[in-house]
């Protein structure tokens, strides 16, 4: 079959298997609305230009328009062996609007033409991101404000550490989140560029006006090198980097909400509608979306290896390659955008349209938290501080400590239960007062420094944060 844009040089058809093995238009088919718009900056452009007629550019206006609709509503014959989204596109234009159509490709090859496609879809998908990412940090915020007092175990090592406000825990999160935002808004300004006037990779004879086509595309800038504009992929695996983050921070979340609500710590209860039973042990209730979005990070960051190897070894400028970008990054793209709408409903909850109330968030059991913070001696710090404050250098008060955790640890009580003539045994400073510092609350409360824990200073982060995302 006599299909392809190049036959005439060739003198055997492709293979069946050759052809499947080199189309791309099964996955690509994805960047059709770039590619049109693309096409159709192109084409305003040449005419502007007096490269192509008015007439000319009126027909592909009108082409486009249809060929539109018709992916639109599943209409559109998308043929393999038109190998992929650029020529099966451009082979319906010639179609309907004949002469005009074979004028598109004036100035262009398919080398820029898919770099700026890219590019357009990637900058919409990075927009998406990190719209979704806002969400997600605002859900952790409102979780953040009903928890404010709660008081959790603080962990180093995950042994019991110092005690923490729940609502600091997921401010942290919230800090991941903002910088993910923060790093694609980075990513965006390297991947709105463009690529277009490039052509195969030396550029083009044609007077093109490529900063109108960037103008009119909404792009930062022009691409201002054409070997590096159609051969280069750095933006796509920047963007898998910071996707990788993004899931790497999803990751740590999705580890300590499956211990919280393990039976042995029961801190928190998420909504069943995001766990599964088990098959065969009839109480179970599985956390299986934080176990699966653990699981996705090895894909995206697996994505990540994939483009940044793809990239490794090629000589410029173009080559067939980099038709391999396309799965790694659209299945990241996926992933991140299912995976950041789960979670914010996962840990927010759904609003109840009725009550203008989120329902079905995580529940927090404070109780369990702060009984399992009484544990391990969560304020042993607390204590050798308040000796710091009585005048003795913090290496001492440490060691002394250390001898009261361990007089505790035989008696099977927390510091605060030993008596005060026990505790004044390990040093004669230690006077009633202590049994403030020894508190869990005592010790939350004293953390009042800049980015610490205390419930003071976790406000006035929330306010920050709202006032960030929301401008309240
Ligand atoms: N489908 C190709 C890709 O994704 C488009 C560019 C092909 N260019 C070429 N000269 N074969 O990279």
């Amino acid at each position: 079959t006599k299909s392809q844009a190049w036959s005439a040089l060739f003198s055997e058809p492709m293979s069946e298997l050759v052809q499947r093995y080199t189309a791309s238009v099964f996955f690509d088919r994805r960047l059709a609305a770039a590619d049109i718009a693309g096409s159709l900056a192109h084409a305003e452009m040449l005419a502007a230009q007096g490269i192509i007629s008015q007439e000319d550019h009126a027909a592909i206006q009108r082409g486009m328009s249809a060929i539109s609709s018709e992916i639109e509503s599943n209409t559109f014959d998308w043929k393999l062996a038109l190998e992929d989204v650029h020529l099966n596109i451009e082979a319906r234009l010639t179609q309907l609007v004949g002469d005009a159509g074979k004028r598109l490709h004036t100035g262009r090859s398919r080398n820029d033409q898919v770099a700026t496609d890219i590019r357009l879809w990637l900058r919409g998908e990075i927009d998406a991101i990190r719209a979704l990412l806002r969400e997600l940090q605002l859900a952790l915020i409102e979780v953040a404000e009903r928890n404010v007092e709660v008081i959790l175990p603080g962990f180093t090592h995950l042994q019991v550490a110092q005690p923490v406000s729940f609502a600091h825990h997921l401010l942290a999160y919230t800090e991941m989140f903002g910088r993910d935002e923060e790093r694609l808004g980075d990513v965006r300004q390297r991947v709105n560029q463009l690529p277009l006037g490039a052509a195969a990779l030396a550029g083009t004879t044609y007077p093109l006006d490529r900063e109108r086509v960037a103008r009119s595309l909404g792009m930062d800038g022009v691409c201002q090198n054409s070997l590096d504009a159609v051969s280069d992929r750095d933006f796509a695996i920047e963007f898998a980097a910071a996707a990788s983050l993004v899931m790497v921070h999803i990751s740590r979340l999705s580890e300590e909400l499956i211990l919280w609500m393990s039976q042995n710590y029961g801190f928190i209860r998420i909504a069943d509608r995001f766990t599964t039973g088990s098959s065969i042990m009839p109480q179970k209730k599985n956390p299986d979306v934080p176990e699966l979005a653990r699981g996705k990070t090895g894909r995206v960051v697996g994505h990540l290896m994939g483009l940044i190897t793809l990239m490794k070894g090629q000589p410029l400028a173009y080559n067939k390659d980099n038709q391999e970008d396309k799965e790694p990054l659209f299945d990241t793209v996926d992933t991140l955008r299912d995976t950041l709408r789960i979670f914010t409903e996962m840990i927010g909850g759904q609003l109840n349209a009725a009550t203008g109330a989120k329902e079905g968030g995580i529940s927090v059991n404070a109780a369990a938290m702060e009984a399992a913070a009484q544990k391990g001696y969560a304020t042993a710090t607390d204590l050798a501080d308040y000796l710091v404050k009585k005048g003795l250098p913090f290496r001492d008060a440490h060691e002394t400590v250390a001898h009261a955790v361990k007089a505790a640890q035989a008696h099977g009580c927390d510091l605060s239960e030993l008596p005060l003539a026990t505790l004044q045994g390990f040093h004669p400073a230690i006077e009633k007062d202590v049994f403030d510092v020894l508190s869990l609350r005592g010790s939350l409360n004293a953390r009042n420094t800049l980015g610490g824990t205390a419930p003071a200073q976790v406000r006035r982060q929330i306010a920050r944060h709202r006032a960030r995302l929301v401008g309240e």
